[in-house]
């Protein structure tokens, strides 16, 4: 296992489309695993796998949901994922690793429904509301090369961020 640069804004890499994951082989297994150790080590709440250099539809969500959980635990490895239902809608703060120090307001829904594979290729399906559904639409976004940038309504100000720090 081992840590990855997480690419920043400005890498046209961050822009591209990525392709299916068809090989549910051992490569992968290391992509996921380094992944995983970079979103813990950058205390994200999701990373895809463009944002590592890797154009492979591959994301990791936490269920931030589940605070029974560990991070470790509450990572969610989604291969190939598309999302099958959503429901409502959310507004609130947003921000990606790829873009440090920004924060924008973004629309997502209340309720997402993914559809994904293991590490295994073994389809299953996975459900989040609030921030995991925020999450789950946010690193779907990176696979076809959106980043929340261009998806928010407004950036918050040096002020709102720090008040947003003091209330933390
Ligand atoms: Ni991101």
């Amino acid at each position: 296992m081992a840590m990855r640069n997480i690419r920043e804004e400005g890498d046209s890499i961050l822009l591209k489309h990525c392709r299916p994951v068809t090989d549910f082989n051992r490569r992968l297994h290391v992509l996921l695993d380094d992944m995983r150790d970079t979103l813990l080590d950058a205390d994200g709440v999701g990373l895809a796998a463009p944002q590592v250099g890797v154009l492979r539809r591959a994301v990791l969500v936490m269920d931030t949901n589940r605070e029974d959980l560990s991070p470790e635990e509450q990572i969610i490895e989604l291969v190939n994922p598309e999302i099958i239902e959503t429901e409502g809608e959310q507004e609130g703060k947003e921000g990606c690793l790829s873009v440090p120090g920004v924060y924008g307001i973004v629309k997502r829904p209340e309720r997402v429904r993914v559809r994904a594979q293991d590490r295994f290729g073994k389809w299953f399906e996975a459900e989040g509301t609030g921030l995991t559904a925020r999450c789950f639409c946010h690193e779907l976004d990176h696979l076809d090369g959106h980043l929340f940038t261009e998806r928010a309504e407004r950036f918050l100000t040096q002020e709102e961020l720090e008040e947003m720090n003091r209330e933390q």
